[in-house]
């Protein structure tokens, strides 16, 4: 592979120091390297810094230069929380929502989950893995070279190891979502857990990273969220939750509980559920798209901050309640929507949501030893990623040295 070099960079930016996960005010922190260079060897960058340090005749003949001129430089974006492995849409349902239905009397009735979970059960491997790839290639177009998806539309065998092996296969990080819904083929949440933890676990331990479950009213209840995710645990996969969406039903003391990886959502989590996500170790993942998406409130996500809670974003890319794959409209909202600095924004969806996925020290970083990994913007002020709200800032995404994507 060619030594990288992306040279007289207006601005390289990089969440600061060395820490990973970052929290309270250390989360505010970035550093910017004006008129910078990058130098990736191998897939990982070698040196980061002001054009004027660069040992220019200490390069190799066949570097590759990339003109960062008018551009700024942040760190490849991680999205720790998709649902990027679905088929078919819900576009008819959007519709329905918009005239007045609420997305939990859809799913009550049938529809939501359960009819992506009916599209993805139909399309077979081949189509699961084309649905992925379209979807993979537009987060790459803005920005996210590494990405967290689960699974959950299966709810069957097949198709739930199916769901693993697509994400995997198009270089994914895998979440087991086996308690996502209750499929309707099953009498009740009990049932279908018995089934998915003896015939599933087993072989979905070997597949993917963490496990998931949605823990919610109409889906699972604590006791059968703690039942899924301590079999998982045991198994070796890391627990994380869908919790407090529309109600707050003790996923936060439960996530401490177990010592889950991270608590996702929290858009009804009150002060004391702040207060005790600042005081643990699980990191906690808004997702404001579902927030804006559903027209619900949003997360008390500058209380979690001030209160020492590592603070992730995420997309919650899916097509019923976050049809986005954009980082950059998260960090817009986070920043117009939650309260937090583009700094906080940045930090959120690069070191620390390569924490939840268990990749700190490799992921998020423009500095050297960390994937070479990085989002070079056609504006030469780094903020405008998340200032100019759906502006298309994203010029060429560089993964592991080399020109992944560009406009
Ligand atoms: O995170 N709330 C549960 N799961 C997803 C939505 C999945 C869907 O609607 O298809 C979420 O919002
Ligand atoms: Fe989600």
């Amino acid at each position: 592979m060619p030594t990288l070099l992306v040279r007289d960079l207006a601005q390289v930016v990089s969440p600061a120091g060395v820490l990973a996960p970052l929290r309270g005010r250390a989360l505010g922190e970035v550093s910017v390297v004006e008129q910078g260079y990058v130098l990736c060897v191998n897939g990982e960058i070698a040196a980061v810094g002001p054009m004027g340090e660069l040992q220019a005749d200490e390069l190799p003949a066949d570097v590759v230069e990339l003109d960062g001129r008018g551009r700024a430089a942040v760190p490849g974006l991680v999205d720790c929380h998709t649902h990027a492995c679905f088929a078919g849409d819900r576009a008819a349902e959007f519709e329905l929502r918009a005239s007045g239905a609420s997305y939990e009397e859809l799913h009550s009735a049938g529809g939501g989950i359960l009819a992506t979970v009916h599209a993805t059960r139909a399309a077979g491997e081949n189509g699961l893995a084309a649905a992925l790839e379209r979807h993979r290639a537009w987060m790459l177009a803005h920005g996210t070279t590494t990405f967290e998806a689960k699974s959950g539309y299966g709810l069957d065998r097949e198709t739930e190891l199916a769901q693993l092996r697509a994400v995997a296969g198009a270089g994914g990080v895998p979440t087991w979502l086996g308690a996502h819904a209750v499929p309707p083929e099953f009498p009740d949440a009990d049932a279908y857990l018995d089934f998915a933890l003896a015939e599933v676990l087993p072989t979905a331990a070997g597949l993917a990273e963490a496990a998931d479950v949605f823990l919610e009213r109409g889906a699972f209840d604590v006791a059968q969220a703690r039942r899924y995710l301590e079999a998982c645990r045991a198994a070796g996969l890391a627990p994380r939750l869908h919790a407090d969406q529309f109600t707050e039903a003790g996923g936060v003391p439960l996530a401490v509980e177990l010592g889950a990886r991270s608590v996702d959502h929290l858009e009804a989590t009150g002060r004391d559920g702040v207060r005790t996500l600042g005081a643990s170790d699980v990191a906690a993942v808004l997702l404001p798209v579902a927030a804006l998406f559903l027209g619900r409130a949003m997360p008390l996500a500058r209380e979690l901050v001030d209160a020492g809670a590592i603070v992730a974003l995420a997309t919650d890319f899916n097509p019923g309640s976050a049809f986005c794959e954009s980082l950059p409209i998260v960090m817009s909202l986070a920043c117009t929507q939650l309260g937090l600095s583009p700094a906080q924004a940045l930090a959120a969806c690069t070191v620390n949501a390569a924490h939840v996925l268990g990749r700190a020290g490799r992921l998020g970083r423009l500095a050297p030893g960390y994937a070479a990994d990085i989002v070079l913007l056609d504006a030469a002020d780094w903020r405008y990623l998340a200032y100019h709200l759906g502006g298309e800032h994203v010029a060429v995404v560089v993964k592991e040295g080399e020109v992944a994507w560009e406009r």
